[in-house]
């Protein structure tokens, strides 16, 4: 816990909570700061693990206002210590940190996660990690990361919930609240930074306003309303204007109209990129820009303070920004010094992690019922080189995450199979590789065995930031591997590890088992064995779509639908060498049991009262809310989860409207034979959009409501929205 030692401060931070800190006690202390010093607590710098001696320097100086990368509380300790007691202003530091999917203990990454359809996971693993990062003196995360995401080239499709908006906002809604029992969260990047042109890190996204209002800000309106502290501004520009020096997009846009009163910090040096962006011709300019569109802290170009004194003194830039911005830092502070970090707990963590992959597991295919595998079997080949790895299971932001936590896949069957069953292990190539020499022991032991499990995919940093694929095949000659194993008519379970959806037409083809596992963290191998095995019925869902070819990219299901929706005449909207769907839908995941829909309702909320439900056509006043009611079945004969998923389509509108929209969802376990009354509610504003004057409006007229297994199947029913 920091510990200020300056009466003015203490003061500051006792005025609890923040959002009701007075304002005099800003102001007072502001009034004692010099200019250098307000600039000081916008810089924020990286640090390798420790404060440097220059850093440490600069901080006695009261010219760094946070440092990020300082991990254990020794260290963090060291340099705030310099900050509160050798510093003329006493003012503490905050300790910055990615702390995207877990601290020490790995949990699977955002977009495995996301597919579990689970708020109430998404805020269990952020308050784990939340608390083991607070533990370690972090008290500010640059978590979590909630840009949408339509195309798998960008290799940070992995840090986020994917394709969906509305997904896309409870999520970011719960990883706020959790981490922020124990550190301040950061909404990142602030905006649209998942429509980076061409998928490639960094592009330029040239979306139009609807759009970046409907699909890419909704999950940082709902991180705003969860009261998250920071935001984090975006490298990319959008329509020409990059975001860390758009005044619409952070003045305008989320202070005014969304009355974000946090703080909002750059990304890293994205303020110092405003030049070779093109809009700043000096260190100066970019931050004079950055600063008045409320960029209040400056990572790591440390333009701010280095180069923005004259500019004030000179009046290009009032005193009052410099002001503002400076509070927001200091609110963020007293934040930090509200929180009560709860110490973590391994073992519920440890738990936390298995119960998180399990969830995140996507069935993609199991023909014949491959799934699940018979432990008794005599021989079982592991093959791959992802099977016996620890430290590509960790993903692409592994923090503090030690590889030797790791269960890999082998060990994951090893320890669950009896004394009876032999476990042949062959690598058969490394991930990259592009030599077939151990494919030959590959081949070997999967001749020998009654079933071949691959563990094929990408390296961890294969996805993340800076790490864009123009093709999403398997890397190396892994496609190659798989073939020849596939060869010997053993059959072929394929496990994947990997960071963003992958062609698989060959596999989709041929392989009998497909099994999503994405980067499940410490708990890999565990879950996987457990789901082969059968002890854990798969129920995670694709959150982004599976495209076909490369070439179909972006392929999203919350498109419009085109005047010449796809059909069998040739001049409609299509490609003439790949069929216009995707290999595997938006919300798609297999079960090994079935689940049968039947009887959708839909009646309006104000009219239920009875137990029968109305079928269609249902008329709801704009400020009803309709009731949907369908009985799921597991018709199987094990017991599963399903996520019964909503969606909606606003027939004809004033714009046009997406052919489908996740609306709702619900995650329900049934026994074999049960079956279920399940209710999803729809309020009339939840059809809202943004209307030919951009504002939002509900528009009367027919809508369709599909109840189903995911994007592409379900029931239908409609209703109509009337005005009284
Ligand atoms: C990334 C951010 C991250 C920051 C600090 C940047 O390169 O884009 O997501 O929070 O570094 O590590």
């Amino acid at each position: 816990m920091l510990r200020p030692r300056h009466a003015l401060l203490a003061v500051l931070l006792s005025a609890l909570p923040i959002a009701a800190a007075p304002a005099q006690n800003l102001d007072s202390l502001l009034a004692r700061m010099t200019l250098e010093e307000k600039l000081g607590q916008l810089n924020l710098l990286s640090a390798g693990g420790r404060a440097s001696p220059e850093q440490t320097a600069l901080v006695r100086r009261g010219l760094v206002g946070g440092l990020f990368n300082v991990i254990g509380t020794e260290n963090t300790r060291a340099v705030d210590r310099v900050a509160t007691t050798e510093s003329r202003l006493k003012i503490p530091l905050l300790f910055g940190l990615d702390v995207i999917h877990g601290f020490r203990t790995i949990f699977p990454i955002p977009l495995a996660e996301a597919g579990a359809f689970d708020p109430e996971l998404a805020e269990a693993t952020a308050r784990a990690a939340g608390r083991e990062a607070a533990a370690a003196g972090v008290n500010w995360t640059y978590a979590p990361m909630v840009d949408i995401a339509r195309d798998p080239r960008w290799g940070r499709i992995a840090e986020g919930s994917g394709e969906d908006p509305y997904l896309g906002s409870l999520l970011a809604a719960a990883r706020v609240r959790g981490f922020q029992e124990s550190i301040l969260a950061t909404a990142k990047h602030f905006a649209a930074y998942g429509a980076a042109e061409a998928g490639r890190d960094y592009n330029t996204a040239d979306i139009s306003e609807r759009t970046l209002r409907e699909v890419y800000l909704p999950p940082f309106k709902a991180a705003v309303d969860a009261g998250v502290a920071t935001l984090m501004s975006a490298f990319n520009d959008i329509g020409g204007v990059p975001a860390s020096g758009n005044a619409w997009l952070t003045d305008t846009l989320l202070r005014r109209d969304w009355g974000f009163n946090g703080m909002v910090v750059s990304d890293w040096t994205s303020v110092a990129e405003l030049i070779p962006h093109g809009i700043a011709g000096s260190r100066a300019e970019a931050g004079r820009r950055a600063l008045t569109a409320g960029v209040d802290m400056d990572m790591q170009s440390s333009i701010y303070v280095e180069t923005l004194a004259p500019l004030v003194q000179g009046g290009r830039i009032p005193m009052a920004v410099v002001d503002e911005a400076v509070r927001r830092v200091l609110r963020a502070k007293a934040r930090v010094a509200a929180l009560k970090p709860v110490a973590p707990n391994p073992v519920e963590i440890r738990a936390l992690a298995r119960r998180a992959a399990r969830e995140s597991i996507v069935l993609l295919k199991n023909e014949g019922g491959v799934l699940p595998l018979d432990k008794a079997a005599p021989v079982i080949a592991v093959i791959g080189p992802l099977a016996d790895n620890r430290l590509d299971a960790l993903g692409p932001w592994h923090t503090e995450g030690k590889p030797e936590d790791v269960v890999t896949v082998l060990q994951g069957i090893k320890s669950r199979v009896p004394a009876s069953t032999q476990v042949l292990y062959a690598q058969g190539a490394g991930i990259e590789d592009t030599s077939t020499a151990g494919f030959a022991d590959a081949v070997a032991a999967a001749r020998r065995a009654k079933v071949a499990i691959l563990v094929l995919g990408e390296r961890h940093d294969m996805s993340g930031e800076a790490a864009s694929r123009s093709s999403l095949g398997l890397p190396g000659v892994q496609q190659q591997l798989l073939e020849a194993v596939a060869a010997t008519g053993t059959p072929v379970v394929l496990i994947l590890m990997n960071g963003r959806p992958l062609i698989l037409e060959w596999a989709a083809e041929h392989v009998p088992a497909i099994v999503e596992t994405w980067y499940l963290g410490v708990e890999a191998g565990n879950a996987t064995a457990e789901v082969l095995f059968g002890e854990v019925n798969p129920s995670g869902r694709l959150v982004a779509t599976f495209p076909r070819s490369v070439g179909q990219i972006p392929l999203y299901y919350n498109h419009r639908n085109t005047g010449r929706p796809p059909a069998g005449d040739k001049f409609t909207s299509k490609y003439i060498d790949v069929p216009v769907t995707p290999r595997y839908p938006f919300g798609y995941g297999l079960s090994y049991t079935t689940f049968a829909y039947r009887d959708l309702k839909v009646a309006s909320r104000t009219t239920v009262g009875s137990r029968d439900l109305q079928a269609g056509p249902v008329r709801l006043g704009p400020s009803d809310t309709l009731s949907v009611v369908v009985t799921v079945a597991n018709t199987g004969s094990r017991e599963g989860t399903e996520v019964v998923q909503l969606y909606v389509r606003d027939e004809v509108a004033s714009v046009a409207r997406p052919v489908r929209e996740l609306k709702g969802f619900s995650r329900v376990t049934l026994k074999p034979g049960e079956a279920r009354r399940i209710e999803l509610r729809l309020a009339a504003r939840d059809l809202a959009f943004y209307g030919l004057d951009m504002k939002r409006v509900v528009e009367p007229g027919t809508f369709r409501v599909f109840v189903g297994p995911n994007s592409a199947e379900g029931l239908e029913a409609t209703f109509e929205v009337a005005y009284p």
